[in-house]
């Protein structure tokens, strides 16, 4: 790509290992498509001619079948596709090379005017854009599912109770929809991170050569239709080395894992014998190869795991981007691997999630039994006091002490005889046993977000309408980009 200027050629083991061939390797539909929007840019600046653009476009659709035949015709089973076209491809030191390679031998000379007026700086910038726009919508497709699970869950919990935690200790009953719909809150602002992070990445960098801008008068808005972004970028120099895409990217999806990890410990947790609330799935759990009773909670804690591999990318990105000098610099080949690593990391979560999810039986006699004991009541207890004119700080006093004697007599608060809790105020009156029910003490979070019945009913609604709504937003973008590629006409 520069014999010109160079008299010696590369140390082999340098060679070799400053190739990004073998990863970038599956950039070569992204590349491909850049590189026709590169040619109908350059033609219609004069550099090729019709027939000339016509070769060049037809000569670039065949570069995947010929390095998909070639790869598969020599290498049969033994490696993937990918591997194969590397391992056939020893002397292409990156995708923008191999691709230019391959084209000059389908279409011979033609092909050395591609490279006109543009760099390989803006190249990457561009496959990687196209790369992350689909990891991202591949992403919310997933999350779509995982929401459609988590609500159907809900629905099926119907009034089922559970107790909820502060401190890992039991603190208030509440609806098992209503925690599960905890979950759809998170899904639903990581589903918004990422739309606002394609929203601002939806921009062409082709046109901005090497780092100045091209040095032909290209019409970029050629390039930008022909791969459905946006617009053009708008500095030539941060164009090129940009990566806040990237970072974005990974960074929501650091944030996803996180949410992803907190469901699978609670799962984790929630199916040992100790809570009992959930009968793992079968299909979803292994057994142990040494103690013949146990079935164990691998893909929540598969998850968990993975969960911390995506922090990972976000701080290897970051870290690569930190102090980086304007424009490119080779730095930014390292910020490949974890991009692919982040999306494909993902991409193997949600493909099991929403299953795992939907074949999920919790027992729900056990949930609403473990909400029963433990005086979960005693805040409802303490409001019914206030009903009464009491200060809530006494109230919380006097159902403290109401507590203590349960504790001591093994009852619970509604076992209490009216004239023992009266010992500990007048207020106490027949309706008390009224509003600690545990009907009473779910309905009387009666405010938006809480966990009364009613609230409860009305956020599975709201919840399935936005999940139809933001599936439609995601199809949108989805048809307005497809197409494009593929039916302009030369
Ligand atoms: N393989 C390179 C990368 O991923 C492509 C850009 C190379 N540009 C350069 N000036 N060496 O970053």
């Amino acid at each position: 790509m520069w014999s010109g200027r160079f008299r010696e050629p590369l140390d082999p083991r340098f060679e070799a290992w400053q190739r990004s061939f073998p990863f970038d390797v599956r950039l070569l539909p992204q590349e491909v498509a850049a590189s026709k929007a590169h040619a109908r840019m350059i033609a219609a600046a004069g550099i090729l001619s019709d027939a000339e653009l016509a070769a060049m476009l037809d000569g670039l659709d065949r570069v995947i079948p010929s390095a998909t035949e070639a790869a598969r015709s020599t290498a049969g089973e033994a490696l993937s596709t990918d591997a194969a076209i590397v391992a056939l491809n020893p002397q292409a030191e990156d995708i923008h090379h191999f691709v230019e390679l391959t084209l000059t031998k389908l279409i011979g000379d033609l092909a050395l005017k591609l490279h006109t007026g543009r760099s390989r700086n803006e190249q990457i910038a561009t496959d990687m854009r196209l790369f992350v726009r689909d990891a991202i919508d591949e992403t919310l497709g997933g999350l779509i599912e995982w929401r459609k699970a988590l609500i159907e869950q809900a629905r099926v919990a119907d009034n089922s109770v559970m107790p909820s935690y502060t401190h890992l200790q039991r603190a208030e009953p509440v609806l098992v929809a209503h925690w599960l719909l905890a979950y759809v809150s998170m899904l639903e602002r990581d589903f918004s991170r990422l739309l606002d992070c394609r929203k601002r990445m939806n921009l062409c960098p082709l046109g901005s050569g090497a780092i100045a801008g091209a040095t032909l008068a290209l019409d970029r808005n050629i390039a930008a239709e022909a791969l459905s972004f946006e617009a053009p970028t708008p500095n030539s120099m941060d164009a090129t080395s940009d990566r806040d895409f990237a970072i974005e990217f990974t960074q929501a999806l650091a944030t996803l894992g996180l949410h992803i990890s907190r469901f699978a410990e609670e799962l984790t947790l929630h199916s040992t014998a100790e809570f009992g609330f959930l009968d793992l799935p079968e299909r979803f759990s292994t057994g142990s190869s040494a103690m013949p009773q146990k079935k164990n909670p691998d893909l929540t804690e598969l998850i968990r795991g993975k969960s911390g591999r995506l922090q990972g990318t976000a701080i290897t990105l970051a870290t690569i981007l930190k102090g980086l000098p304007l424009a490119y610099n080779k730095d930014l080949q390292e910020g490949q691997e974890p991009v692919f690593d982040a999306a494909d990391t993902i991409s193997g979560i949600l493909a099991v999630l929403p299953d795992f999810t939907q074949a999920l039986r919790f027992r729900l006699d056990a949930m609403n039994a473990a909400a029963q004991k433990g005086y979960l009541n005693a805040m409802a207890a303490a409001t019914y006091l206030t009903h009464k004119g009491v200060p809530f700080r006494k109230a919380h006093e006097k159902i403290g002490q109401a507590v203590r004697l349960g504790l001591e007599s093994g009852r619970e608060l509604n076992e209490l005889t009216l004239d023992e809790l009266r010992g500990f105020g007048d207020e106490f009156e027949a309706d008390f046993f009224d509003a600690v029910t545990l009907e009473a003490t779910l309905d009387c979070h009666d405010v938006i977000g809480g966990t009364a019945r009613s609230r409860v009913k009305s956020a599975i609604e709201d919840a399935s309408r936005r999940v139809v709504s933001d599936a439609a937003v995601l199809a949108s973008k989805k048809s307005a980009k497809l197409p494009v590629e593929r039916t302009v006409s030369v």
